[in-house]
């Protein structure tokens, strides 16, 4: 079979479409139906990846099987005996670090909670696990066999989920928060011995009147990550 080329497609400018994905943590509970969800993904697997391996799986959740899943890991959380997830290094780069600190300072600010407030801020990270209240819970698998550039090749994928979910007017949360709780996932999906989870995503309509969806995250100067070489123009 081949694949038609289309250079011409016509939708939402990608300046447009870049800008306005913003990660929602608030949503309205208008459903979402599996064809939009379909769409969504059929659209993001145009992704490249290396020798097209296409290494990505997606575990899409709705009604009865979100809100058992929801349950499950609102307990873990609430018991609080997982060990918490590195996906982090212990230390940050200092650019790195700085970056993190000011993110979670407008965060908080954002949602009205004192840094200080432990567990106000454990109720927030809960929220997580409820998917924000969208109606569609994403949970993106891999198998843990694979080396870090699959994994490039994952996030790609993810990236071009969350622009296809813009281009059709929905919104997204990219989630890494359920990495902590690997194995309640595992069980409840069903997942084999190697896959690994990669990260969660909220979809759905974006509710605009909560203050979290305010959140305006800025980005450093292309100027300050690039380093240009061997340029005649400027
Ligand atoms: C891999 C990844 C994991 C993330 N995990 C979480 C998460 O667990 N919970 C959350 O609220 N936001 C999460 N985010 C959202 C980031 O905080 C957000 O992308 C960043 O602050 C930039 O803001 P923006 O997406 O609104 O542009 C994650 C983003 C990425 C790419």
């Amino acid at each position: 079979m081949t694949a038609e080329l289309q250079p011409d497609l016509p939708g939402p400018g990608i300046e447009h479409l870049l800008r306005s994905r913003r990660s929602v943590r608030a949503f309205r509970p208008d459903p979402v139906s599996r064809q939009q969800v379909l769409d969504i993904l059929r659209l993001a697997s145009w992704a490249p990846s290396n020798s097209n391996t296409q290494p990505w799986r997606v575990h899409v959740l709705a009604g009865a099987a979100k809100a058992a899943l929801s349950q499950e890991l609102l307990a873990a959380h609430e018991a609080d005996s997982f060990p918490p997830a590195a996906h982090f290094p212990a230390v940050l780069p200092e650019r790195l670090r700085m970056n993190q600190e000011q993110f979670g300072a407008s965060y908080y600010a954002a949602l009205g909670i004192d840094r200080g407030d432990a567990p106000a801020r454990k109720r927030q990270t809960g929220r997580n696990f409820e998917f924000f209240g969208a109606p569609i819970g994403l949970i993106f698998s891999l198998d843990r066999r694979l080396t870090p550039h699959s994994w490039l090749d994952c996030g790609l994928f993810i990236q071009n989920v969350m622009l296809a979910a813009r281009a059709g007017g929905l919104d997204t949360c990219p989630q890494v928060s359920f990495v902590r709780y690997q194995s309640v996932i595992a069980r409840h999906l069903g997942l084999g011995e190697h896959d690994a989870v990669v990260c969660g995503m909220s979809l759905g309509y974006a509710d605009p009147s909560a203050p979290v969806n305010s959140l305006a995250v800025p980005r450093e100067a292309a100027e300050r990550f690039s380093t240009f070489l061997g340029f005649d123009l400027p």
